[in-house]
């Protein structure tokens, strides 16, 4: 019982905000309409998560795949996360909001990356909410490039093949530090994970709703958040180990 209310809060709470295009496809509307639509769910689900006593919030905002799509929507997503950054960011800042990013920050455009930093220095030393945006981000990627890390250090003679260990490859990954999700919310209905935080998830609950991300508000973030808290989380035990 670790909640503000008396019930168990997720101490960090992964999002998978999809439905976007449907979204706007009901409405007759261009998909970057949807995707635009979708900032406002980002700005309310960051204010309830902080003020539910979340920790960590990662958002999935594109992911290693999302680069398939039409030139012209990528391009439109791109210039929304750099527009919603600069407009958000001293917002952010003054509700004492950390600011991470994750992802293959060298496939976006430099303007971006260099918003991306000033943004994350300036709300560094910040103890409120860490938000943790996924940008370019795959957890295939994010195991690859771990395991790259592990291989140069054990070239390097700096550890040795037997010092790999689960930890070791933890420590390498985006979120090394970070604990992992406690409940993935999944918006859109659509129930798969697609390549997000795979080694991270591991032991995440599982939440997934049919309301697109537009849609999102506090209704169904505290829906998420009841899911969770009905949970025992027994990792390997059994259930009369765990009470
Ligand atoms: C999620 O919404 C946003 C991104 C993947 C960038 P979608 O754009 O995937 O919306 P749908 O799934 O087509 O409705
Ligand atoms: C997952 O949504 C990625 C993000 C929300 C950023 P997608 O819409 O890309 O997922 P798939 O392609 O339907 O699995
Ligand atoms: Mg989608």
């Amino acid at each position: 019982m670790d909640g503000k209310n008396g019930h168990q809060v997720p101490r960090h709470v992964a999002v998978i905000m999809d439905g976007n295009g449907r979204w706007a496809r009901a409405r007759g509307m261009p998909r970057h309409a949807g995707h635009r639509s979708g900032v406002k769910s980002v700005r309310e689900t960051v204010e309830i998560a902080a003020k539910r006593g979340v920790s960590y919030l990662t958002l999935f905002a594109f992911s290693s795949e999302n680069w398939r799509r039409p030139a012209d929507e990528v391009s439109k997503l791109m210039g929304l996360f750099l527009e919603a950054l600069q407009r958000e960011v001293d917002d952010l800042h003054r509700n004492k909001v950390r600011l991470r990013f994750i992802g293959a920050r060298e496939q976006l455009q430099a303007e971006l990356v260099a918003s991306i930093a000033r943004a994350e220095e300036k709300t560094q030393d910040n103890d409120g909410l860490c938000l943790i945006v996924a940008t370019a981000y795959g957890g295939r990627w994010d195991i690859v490039e771990a395991s790259k890390s592990l291989a140069r250090k054990t070239v390097a003679g700096e550890i040795s093949i037997n010092d790999i260990d689960e930890d070791k490859l933890a420590n390498e990954l985006s979120l090394s530090g970070i604990p992992d999700p406690d409940l993935l919310i999944r918006t859109g209905g659509e129930r798969r994970i697609s390549n997000f935080l795979l080694w991270n998830l591991a032991y995440a609950e599982l939440w997934f709703c049919d309301c697109l991300w537009p849609d999102f508000r506090e209704q169904q973030f505290d829906e998420a958040l009841a899911y969770y808290s009905s949970r025992q989380r027994r990792y390997g035990y059994t259930g009369d180990q765990v009470a």
